[in-house]
């Protein structure tokens, strides 16, 4: 599903797969487009963010939620984070839901849960909320290879409208560096989510 406008709310769930930087770019881009986000970061991802970055990214959602609009540069009206356990926060509601909602990247464990229903955890709820409202749900799965359990969940997901986008970069516009490669994936998730960039040029342009 590509939504049809350009969405005012979304929320982005970074979960501790491998790609890290796949989510820092794609929060940057969404809060340069004036794009209300609702932020969740697993434990795990928090373990891959300082493994695979330079960032000390706070634990606290509070805290993180001040770290990443002064790393941005962002208005403070525009970012919220919430924890694992904040079940009141907006995202684990289908009252209040939002636009979209993106898992980038998302882990084998979080893609399995989702595929479930289980709801144990804030993302997993956020998620469930999104495929019963019939809303935008992208999920960007990094594991390699993929087990048939992996695939078959993928497939499960597919199959009732989530959009499932690997985080498997093309090479087709010539990266020169770790960035462009970034760029490509998070040009294809803007272009699912319609929100305007000029992160690579497009295909015979
Ligand atoms: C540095 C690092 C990289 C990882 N990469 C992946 C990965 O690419 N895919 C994956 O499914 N799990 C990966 N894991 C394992 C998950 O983090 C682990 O299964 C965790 O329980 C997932 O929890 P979450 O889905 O709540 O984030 C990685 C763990 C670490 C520490």
């Amino acid at each position: 599903m590509i939504q049809d406008s350009k969405p005012r709310t979304i929320s982005l769930a970074i979960t501790g797969a491998s790609g890290a930087a796949y989510a820092l770019r794609l929060l940057e881009c969404l809060l340069n487009e004036n794009i209300h986000v609702y932020l969740m970061v697993s434990p795990a991802a928090q373990i891959v963010l300082a493994t695979e970055t330079d960032l000390k990214v706070p634990s606290q959602p509070k805290e993180m939620q001040s770290f990443f609009i002064k790393h941005f540069n962002a208005n403070s009206e525009q970012l919220e984070v919430f924890g694992k356990d904040q079940w009141m926060s907006p995202v684990a509601s289908g009252s209040n839901a939002p636009d979209a909602m993106v898992v980038c990247p998302c882990t084998m464990g979080t893609l399995s849960a989702i595929a479930c229903g289980a709801s144990n955890n804030l993302i997993e709820r956020a998620a469930d909320v999104m495929i019963k409202e019939k809303r935008q749900l992208i999920i960007v799965p990094r594991e390699t290879p993929f087990s048939p359990i992996h695939l078959e969940n993928m497939l499960k997901l597919a199959n009732i409208g989530v959009t499932i986008m690997p985080a498997n970069p093309g090479f087709y516009h010539e990266p020169e560096e770790i960035g462009d490669l970034i760029d490509f994936m998070v040009a294809r998730i803007l272009d699912h989510l319609s929100i305007p960039h000029t992160l690579i040029g497009r295909w015979s342009e």
